[in-house]
Order: structure tokens, then C-alpha cells, then sequence
């Protein structure tokens, strides 16, 4: 039995919480000629925080890495649950099937001793585009929209792809300044009446 690799922890981490916080993220794999054959169990630390790069070419599994790192921090023992949660900001869409048990690849998922399972993901769709998706069988649960107010000059320069020196740039930063400077004399006019 080759032994477990468990990345991102310390030695002394490793000999006082053993196999407490570890997520089974894969099996590393070897080479020989033509073969490919699996080997160790790979863990990672999630005792600590990390700051971790998924790299790889299109079609190379980083998508599906982070969709197995993301279903084993929330099918954890509840003692460490209660201290972990994942927030992925999903722009291409893809997460949400995990609401839903992978039956199509349960033949795969026996292999390694795992069955396909649903889990309590919750999804948050933009405002406007939310009874779009539940229309198209998307099981979207709340709708969120980002408060205008509190975008600064910087990010509606950004938004419209500006540079800082644009006279329209400049434009937007005298605006959202005095936007700004009217609401805080206006709060300070409420708070004075109070
Ligand atoms: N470890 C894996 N086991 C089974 N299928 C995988 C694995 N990694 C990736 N795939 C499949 O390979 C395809 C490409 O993977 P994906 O994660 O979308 O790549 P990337 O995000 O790097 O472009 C997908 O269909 C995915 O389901
Ligand atoms: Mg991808």
C-alpha cells in the first residue's frame, strides 16, 4: 500500500492532528512506458488556509479540481464543518450540478470507492438574470444584486474599460465624488435632525 501525500501541511502539524482536516483531492500517478498506472491518495491540509494555483491547459481537469475541493469541504465530519465553508464565484456557470448526484459517472466513481451524492449547495444567481435560469431548469435559490452606491470612481472606470486619464473618466470621478459628498451631507443632515 503506497503511503497517503498530503500537501500543505508541516511536520508538526502531521503528528498532532493526523488525519483531522485532510480532503482526498486524488491520486497522484506513474509512468512506465506506456502504461499509466494510479498510485498515492493525495490529501490536502484545509486545517490551514492556503493560497492555492490550479494550473493547466484547456481541457486539463482545473475545473474539476476545484469541483472535487469544493464537494469535499462541504461533505466533511460536521467538527470541521462547523468551521469551513466555500464561496466559488462561478462565471462560467458550472457548479450548481453539484446539487445533484453524479449518476453518469458511477462506474467511474466505484472505482475509487465513492458513490455519486447530492450535496447542500446553495445558488446565487444575478438579479436580472434569475427567472431566466429557473426557467431553464437551473435550481437557482436566491437572487443577488451588487448595491451601485458603493461602487467607487475606480470600479466604474472599470466597468466601462477606461483609462484613469479619459476625459469621460475624469468626468465619472468629479460625479461619483460630489454623488458622494451630497449622500454624506445628506446623512449628516439626518443624523443632526434626529
Ligand atoms: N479527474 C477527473 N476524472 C474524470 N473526469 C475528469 C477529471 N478531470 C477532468 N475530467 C473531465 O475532463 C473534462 C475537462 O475538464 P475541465 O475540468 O473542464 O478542464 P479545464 O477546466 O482545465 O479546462 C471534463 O469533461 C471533466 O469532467
Ligand atoms: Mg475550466
Amino acid at each position: 500500500m503506497p503511503y497517503d501525500i498530503i500537501i500543505g501541511r508541516n511536520e508538526a502539524d502531521k503528528k498532532s492532528l493526523k488525519q483531522k482536516g485532510l480532503t482526498y483531492i486524488g491520486k497522484g500517478y506513474v509512468k512506465m512506458g506506456q502504461y499509466t498506472s494510479l498510485s498515492n491518495r493525495l490529501l490536502l491540509d484545509i486545517a490551514r488556509s492556503h493560497v492555492i494555483l490550479v494550473a493547466g491547459k484547456r481541457g486539463s481537469g482545473k475545473s474539476y479540481t476545484l469541483g472535487v475541493i469544493a464537494e469535499e469541504l462541504t461533505n466533511l465530519p460536521q467538527e470541521t464543518s462547523d468551521n469551513i465553508a466555500s464561496l466559488i464565484f462561478d462565471t462560467m456557470g458550472i457548479y450548481w450540478t453539484m446539487k445533484y448526484p453524479n449518476e453518469k459517472d458511477r462506474g467511474l466513481l466505484n472505482e475509487w470507492k465513492l458513490s455519486p451524492q447530492s450535496l447542500p449547495v446553495k445558488v446565487f444567481a444575478p438579479a436580472g438574470h434569475f427567472e431566466e435560469y429557473a426557467q431553464k431548469g437551473i435550481p437557482v435559490d436566491e437572487p443577488f444584486a451588487l448595491d451601485i452606491t458603493e461602487m467607487t470612481s475606480g470600479d466604474w472606470i472599470l466597468t466601462f474599460g477606461l483609462e484613469m486619464t479619459h476625459p469621460v473618466a475624469v468626468l465619472i470621478s468629479r460625479i461619483i465624488t460630489k454623488l458622494k459628498n451630497q449622500k454624506k451631507t445628506t446623512t449628516s443632515l439626518q443624523l443632526s435632525k434626529k
